[in-house]
């Protein structure tokens, strides 16, 4: 996310010095072309887990889905998909490749602090949303990703490595998420495994489940 803007400055004209974060600060990101996060299709890991069959159609979130690659994919692979984003720059964006492909997704603008899904979901996607947030919103996050997984669902994440104390994208080392993430509450693969990112830095992803 830092490859095309110094982090925190974007946004900050229109949204005020402080307001790093903010829906007004990512929907900035996008009015000014600062999207360096964005890889322009699905991620590889991803696709690997699709093509594998790790992956198998489902009930299944994406938070932050930001322009919606993902959401896209997930779609055409025959998934009940939800994407939430609370920038509208983002969720035109979805709306739009969805349309131009013909396929159907629901697209929630929300923020997710305050999404109420109907149902639970039997999978989350979750890729550069953790990092997005402040540090000190992670618990909450955590306990809405467990709230929204039924038990025994599966969360497919990435998890963002970087030396910067700043963010976003802030670090997601795996020692943190593993208490993020607790072993009572989650159960973890053995190994995570590495993705580039289009910043330059590398993803480390893997599946969890929740108990
Ligand atoms: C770094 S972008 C990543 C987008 C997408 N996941 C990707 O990898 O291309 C983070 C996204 O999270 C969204 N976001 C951040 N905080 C949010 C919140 N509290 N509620 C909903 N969306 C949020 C932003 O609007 C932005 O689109």
């Amino acid at each position: 996310m830092t490859a095309d803007a110094p982090e925190g400055r974007a946004g900050a004209g229109i949204c005020g010095p402080s307001a790093t974060l903010t829906r007004c600060y990512w929907q900035a990101r996008y009015d000014q072309g600062q999207t360096g996060w964005d890889r322009g299709g699905a991620s590889p890991t991803l696709l690997r887990w699709l093509a594998a069959g790790d992956l198998k159609a489902c009930r299944i979130l994406v938070p932050g889905c930001g322009r919606g690659h993902e959401v896209v994919a997930l779609a055409k692979a025959g998934f009940d998909v939800t994407g939430i984003d609370f920038a509208p720059a983002a969720v035109a964006a979805v709306q739009a490749q969805l349309a131009s492909e013909g396929l159907i997704a629901e697209v929630a603008q929300s923020d997710l602090f305050a999404y109420q899904p109907d149902q639970p979901f039997e999978a989350i996607y979750e890729q550069t949303c953790l990092c997005a947030l402040p540090p000190e919103q992670w618990a909450g996050y955590e306990q809405r990703l467990a709230m929204w997984l039924s038990p025994g669902g599966r969360l497919f994440a990435a998890f963002m490595q970087t030396d910067s104390a700043d963010g976003p994208p802030f670090a997601c080392p795996p020692d943190a998420m593993r208490r993020l993430f607790a072993a009572d509450r989650w159960e973890w693969p053995d190994r995570l495994e590495p993705q580039e990112h289009p910043t330059g830095l590398v993803e480390l992803t893997g599946v969890l489940r929740r108990r």
